[in-house]
């Protein structure tokens, strides 16, 4: 058949739904929470929009913030590999809760978790 763009695979709503399950697991997260500002309506508003167009959809977060510079942006934290490692477990749970499986749900995660090594920058604390 014809090649969907992931983004309408998906579609904006479980995407939607995607992000907020994300943040709720984050928002309770032991080694997470602490980096995150306390209310995450904003950062979720802001991954939605990179989402979006990380998965081929309009380019809404540039249009708003620019190039995501994405590396730079995560500067200010401290990405240690164990927190690369819960991102992703947030990101594996939120999957499963919005009902995400297959080939769609393997290629986004795979794709997520050489973004989330990438985003790495403090190799020395161990929490
Ligand atoms: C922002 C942590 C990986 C996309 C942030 C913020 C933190 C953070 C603390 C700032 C939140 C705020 O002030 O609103 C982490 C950690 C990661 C990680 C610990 C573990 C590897 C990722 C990945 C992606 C991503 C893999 C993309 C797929 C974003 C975006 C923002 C953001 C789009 C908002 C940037 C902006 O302010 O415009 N992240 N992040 N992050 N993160 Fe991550």
């Amino acid at each position: 058949g014809k090649p969907l763009i992931p983004y309408d695979e998906i579609g904006a709503e479980t995407l939607s739904n995607l992000v907020d399950a994300f943040y709720a697991r984050v928002s309770a997260h032991p080694q997470l929470a602490p980096i995150f500002p306390d209310d995450l309506t904003e950062t979720a508003r802001k991954q939605k929009q990179f989402l979006t167009q990380y998965l081929g959809g309009p380019n809404i977060y540039s249009a708003e913030h620019g190039h995501p510079r994405l590396k730079a942006r995560h500067h200010p934290f401290p990405i240690t590999p164990d927190r690369a490692q819960a991102w992703l477990e947030c990101m594996s749970e939120a999957m499963d809760e919005v009902g995400l499986s297959g080939k769609f749900r393997e290629t986004f995660f795979n794709r997520l978790v050489l973004t989330a090594h990438h985003m790495v920058n403090d190799y020395d604390s161990e929490e």
